[in-house]
This record gives structure tokens, C-alpha cells and sequence, in this order.
């Protein structure tokens, strides 16, 4: 009886922990481009790559510490710039050879600008 009952309680700690670890594994509130289950290893990649390739910090794109806000045009903009990347390799570009190795992304553009520089100079 009394084993019983500490399996039982085992088992209710054990449902605890996971489901706080589900929860610290996925908390954004307001991904409208990058799947809901994105991790926040995922996110983190993703956003420093963005900011990398355009040469800003952070607080381009979001009124720190806020991430989930939408105050600034630029993360509308970006948004719009995820899914225009994401179709131009996963529609357009696939199935050609090299594609695959040569994937666009924000630099491809961008250059390390918050503005993509002309082309030639
Ligand atoms: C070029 C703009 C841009 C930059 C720079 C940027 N972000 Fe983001 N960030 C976005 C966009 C756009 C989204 C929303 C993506 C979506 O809707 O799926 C987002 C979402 C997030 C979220 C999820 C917030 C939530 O709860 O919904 C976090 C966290 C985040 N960014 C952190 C960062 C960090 C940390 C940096 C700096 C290393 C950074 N971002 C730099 C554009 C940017
Ligand atoms: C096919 C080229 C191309 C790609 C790829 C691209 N961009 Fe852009 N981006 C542009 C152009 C063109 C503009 C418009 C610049 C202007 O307003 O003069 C722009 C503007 C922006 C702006 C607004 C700049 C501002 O200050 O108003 C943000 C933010 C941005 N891009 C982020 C991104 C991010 C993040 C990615 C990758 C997910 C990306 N872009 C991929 C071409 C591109």
C-alpha cells in the first residue's frame, strides 16, 4: 500500500516535470511565419543568423525585451522577408541542381545591410 502510494506520487512528479519542460521548451506567443513548436535553440540560431546578416543588433527588429511584441515595422517587414526566402528555395529553387548547397538566405540580399545594397558597387 504504502509502495503504491509513493509510485502514484513518482509518477504525478514525474508528469510535472515534463509538462513544465514542455513548456520552457516552447513559450512564444506570437510566431506567425516559424512553426509553433520552433525550440528556443531553433529561434535563437534563427534570429542571430538574421541579425548577422544584417549587420544589426537585436533591438532592430524588437523592442528588447519584448520579443513577442510587434511594435516595430521592421519585424512586419521581416516577416515578410522569412516568407518570401522560404519560398524562393522551397518553390522556386527546388529540384535544381546546387540548390541544395546554395540555399538564399537574408545575406544573399542583404550583404551585412540593414537595406540590401545595390548590386555592382
Ligand atoms: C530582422 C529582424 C529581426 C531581428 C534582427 C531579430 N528578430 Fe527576433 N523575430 C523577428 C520576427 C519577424 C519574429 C517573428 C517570427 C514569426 O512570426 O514566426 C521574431 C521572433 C522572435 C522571438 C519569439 C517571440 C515570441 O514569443 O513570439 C524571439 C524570442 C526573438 N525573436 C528573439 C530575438 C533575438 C534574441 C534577437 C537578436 C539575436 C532577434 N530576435 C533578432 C525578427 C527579428
Ligand atoms: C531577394 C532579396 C532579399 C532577401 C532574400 C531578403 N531581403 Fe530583406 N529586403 C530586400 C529588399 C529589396 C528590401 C527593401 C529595401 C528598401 O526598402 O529599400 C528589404 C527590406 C528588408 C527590411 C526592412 C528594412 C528597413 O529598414 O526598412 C528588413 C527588416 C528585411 N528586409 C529583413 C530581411 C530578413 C530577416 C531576411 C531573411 C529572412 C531578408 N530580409 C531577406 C531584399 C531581400
Amino acid at each position: 500500500m504504502r509502495r503504491q502510494s509513493i509510485a502514484v506520487l513518482g509518477s504525478l512528479v514525474a508528469i510535472t516535470v515534463m509538462s513544465l519542460g514542455g513548456l520552457a521548451f516552447a513559450d512564444f506567443k506570437n510566431l506567425q511565419v516559424l512553426p509553433k513548436t520552433t525550440s528556443k535553440e531553433e529561434i535563437r540560431a534563427i534570429m542571430k543568423a538574421q541579425a548577422k546578416a544584417l549587420d544589426v543588433e537585436c533591438d532592430h527588429c524588437h523592442k528588447v525585451p519584448d520579443m513577442a511584441a510587434d511594435d516595430l515595422d521592421t519585424k512586419k517587414m521581416a516577416r515578410q522577408m522569412m516568407k518570401l526566402t522560404a519560398e524562393i528555395n522551397d518553390k522556386w529553387l527546388k529540384g535544381m541542381k546546387g540548390a541544395d548547397k546554395n540555399k538564399v538566405t537574408c545575406g544573399t540580399c542583404h550583404r551585412g545591410h540593414a537595406e540590401p545594397p545595390p548590386f555592382g558597387t
